[in-house]
């Protein structure tokens, strides 16, 4: 079929809205129509070529909600109808990670992924001149349609509008899953989160249900830091106008928090999570780095029994927690509409990367089918 989707062509060049061909799933494929999608800074990085080379030509997207039109052969878990959330780690259950209880991690999603295809290793996107696209994160739903591999689209319950369910699938389930599934922050642990955006705000809304006290946003935007405080947090620190953060910080958590988490993606932060946490705490790094950039720590500190951790997409079984996080969000522990910040129609998608590299707003839902997404 024909549909528009947002293109990223080259990233030397704006990513733009066109008509492109979208073929029909595959066995273990699923065909959704897109009801809305939210932007991430992650998109802001494949975007600027930060990711390294060969990833375009691609269709953008890999936070969203829908509804599944057809199904492929063998597919069982949806039909026409479901209301689904986007799963961008769609485990093949077979491989030695997803067999080990790591399906973040399966191989057979790193090998085709990071190609830009299905698990199948092709794709069923192309250009109007038969130029093939990559799909972007193997969801690519900045587009009225997406086809998925099986695992890539989760049930989840109709009550749950589906512009806030958008937000499920990268953001509620990486920030949640660094939370509950690496850190396992409990009741009383002290837990700084540097970076209140879109992903950080979940991390921290994951520890006010935990029960993190106190919980710290560090953010440069007073904005974020307002929408910080509005989701649970007890402080927060402002790292444009304070001098001496790691200082702050130690002071008020009686020397350093037991937890970091880095939810931006730098260098300088990521030894920052690292400074702030006490002997004996862990910094959990949730950002996504340019390829090639390196952090550095100070080797010495080893002997202070701290932690570094790395994370992807919540390190737990993503499809399994999206329903759960789903009813979280439908009982109202989780509010995932005080995130969004924006929205916009699909053609927005260039303006709302721009203001997330401006650090203006949290999350922006592209409505890309205004009446299906539910948004008032
Ligand atoms: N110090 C403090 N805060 C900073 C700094 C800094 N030096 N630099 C950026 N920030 C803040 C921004 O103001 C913003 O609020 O970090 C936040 C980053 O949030 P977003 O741009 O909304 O990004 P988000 O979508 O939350 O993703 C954050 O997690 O999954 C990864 O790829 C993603 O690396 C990205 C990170
Ligand atoms: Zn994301």
């Amino acid at each position: 079929m024909k549909m528009q989707a947002a293109v990223l062509h080259h990233p030397s060049r704006p990513v733009t809205v066109e008509e492109v061909q979208l073929d029909p799933p595959k066995a273990s494929e699923v065909l959704v129509k897109v009801a809305a999608s939210g932007v991430c800074h992650s998109d802001v990085r494949y975007a600027d070529g930060d990711l390294g080379p060969d990833r375009w030509p691609m269709v953008l997207g890999h936070e969203g909600a829908g509804v599944v039109e057809a199904v492929g052969e063998g597919v069982t878990h949806v039909a026409p109808g479901d209301h689904v959330a986007f799963c961008f780690v769609p485990a093949c259950r077979e491989c030695r990670y997803c067999l080990a209880g790591k399906p973040n991690l399966c191989t057979v999603v790193a090998e085709h992924g990071s190609r830009g295809m299905l698990l199948d290793g092709t794709s069923r996107l192309r250009l109007a001149d038969g130029t093939t696209l990559q799909h972007g994160l193997r969801t690519a739903c900045f587009a009225d349609y997406a086809v998925v591999p099986v695992g890539g689209a989760v049930p989840i319950p109709r009550e749950l509008p589906l512009w806030q369910a958008a937000l499920l699938g990268c953001g509620v389930v990486t920030g949640m899953g660094a939370v509950r599934n690496v850190a396992q922050v409990r009741a009383g642990d002290s837990v700084v989160v540097f970076g209140a955006g879109g992903v950080g705000l979940q991390v921290i809304a994951g520890a006010r249900l935990a029960g993190a006290d106190p919980l710290i946003a560090v953010d440069r935007v007073p904005e974020k830091l307002e929408l910080a405080r509005a989701l649970g947090a007890t402080h927060v620190v402002d790292a444009a106008a304070e001098q001496a953060p790691v200082k702050a910080l130690k002071r008020l958590t009686d020397g350093g928090p037991d937890f970091a988490f880095e939810v931006i993606g730098r260098p300088e932060t990521i030894r920052l999570a690292w400074d702030t946490i006490r002997p004996g705490g862990t910094a959990v790094v949730v950002g996504l780095v340019p390829d090639g950039v390196e952090a550095s720590i100070p080797a010495i500190q080893f002997l202070s029994d701290k932690s570094i951790r790395g994370t992807y997409y919540g390190s737990g079984d993503p499809a399994a927690e999206l329903p759960g996080l789903a009813r979280l969000a439908i009982d109202g522990d989780l509010e995932l509409a005080r995130v969004v910040t924006h929205t916009a129609p699909l053609d927005g998608v260039e303006e709302a990367l721009a203001r997330l590299r401006r650090g203006e707003g949290a999350r922006t839902v592209l409505l890309i089918d205004p009446d299906l997404s539910g948004s008032p």
